[in-house]
């Protein structure tokens, strides 16, 4: 089977007023495949933003080849690819874009496009991440690891092929940390694929590779060290 996710050598700048580039990403190249759990570590302003943006199909890189779940994500039009991320992707935002006059439970099944079963499937995934006595709660009512969660249950409705998570467990406890670590661990056993981004080593036991970014670069590293 092909990778769900492939990169190669995907470098992004962006330019700034007098002609000064940042590096986002420099030559990145990366396979993954269908059923692995990747973690992306790396410094603040190393590019893990930037990766999952582009893998997503949010951002255009300068350079390179972005294939995700078979599709060339540079030679797709605009229209093209946010069809491309409604039927495929589902992404955990740094900040969660909830839905402030929708409750937990529809803001989920926004998730889920025209699933007929959405309601259903979203109590299931309201139990599995520890929401079910706030279901009915708007995102002002919620901590902020409660609209976390709810974020990521709005991700895994359609069950798509991949999962982009931006630290989806920044803000929450160990016992919720591992209720989203599991539920993404299942999710991969399904045969799903995640790149989450995070700086806790809670994640270590749940994931199957882990990679770094350092102003741009990726590396692999030993899962142990
Ligand atoms: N739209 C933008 N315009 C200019 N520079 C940007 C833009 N987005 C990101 N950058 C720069 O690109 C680099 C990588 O940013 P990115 O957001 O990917 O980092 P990050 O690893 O996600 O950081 P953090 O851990 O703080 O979220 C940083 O130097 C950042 O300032
Ligand atoms: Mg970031």
């Amino acid at each position: 089977m092909p990778p769900t996710i492939l990169l190669t050598n995907v470098s992004k700048h962006y330019l700034m007023p007098r002609g000064r580039r940042v590096v986002g990403l420099d030559k990145v190249s990366l396979s993954v495949e269908a059923g692995q759990f990747v973690l992306v570590e790396g410094p603040s302003g190393s590019g893990k933003t930037t990766l999952l943006l582009t893998v997503g199909g949010m951002q255009r890189p300068s350079s390179g080849q972005v294939t995700v779940a078979g599709y060339d994500l540079i030679a797709l039009s605009h229209s093209k690819r946010a069809k491309f991320r409604a039927e495929h992707l589902g992404f955990v935002f740094q900040m969660f874009h909830l839905v402030p006059y929708l409750n937990v439970l529809e803001n989920i099944c926004l998730g889920a496009g025209r699933k007929s079963d959405a309601k259903a499937q979203a109590r299931v995934l309201v139990d599995r991440l520890g929401l079910a006595d706030r279901w009915q709660h708007k995102p002002s009512r919620l901590s902020v690891g409660e609209c976390q969660r709810t974020a990521l249950a709005r991700a895994l409705i359609a069950r798509p092929e991949v999962i982009l998570a931006d630290e989806p467990t920044g803000n929450l406890d160990p016992e919720n940390t591992n209720r989203v670590l599991e539920v993404l661990a299942s999710y991969c056993d399904e045969g799903g694929s995640v790149l989450l981004v995070t700086h806790g080593q809670e994640a270590y036991g749940h994931v199957d590779r882990r990679l770094r970014l350092e102003n741009g670069r990726l590396t692999e590293l030993k899962l142990e060290g």
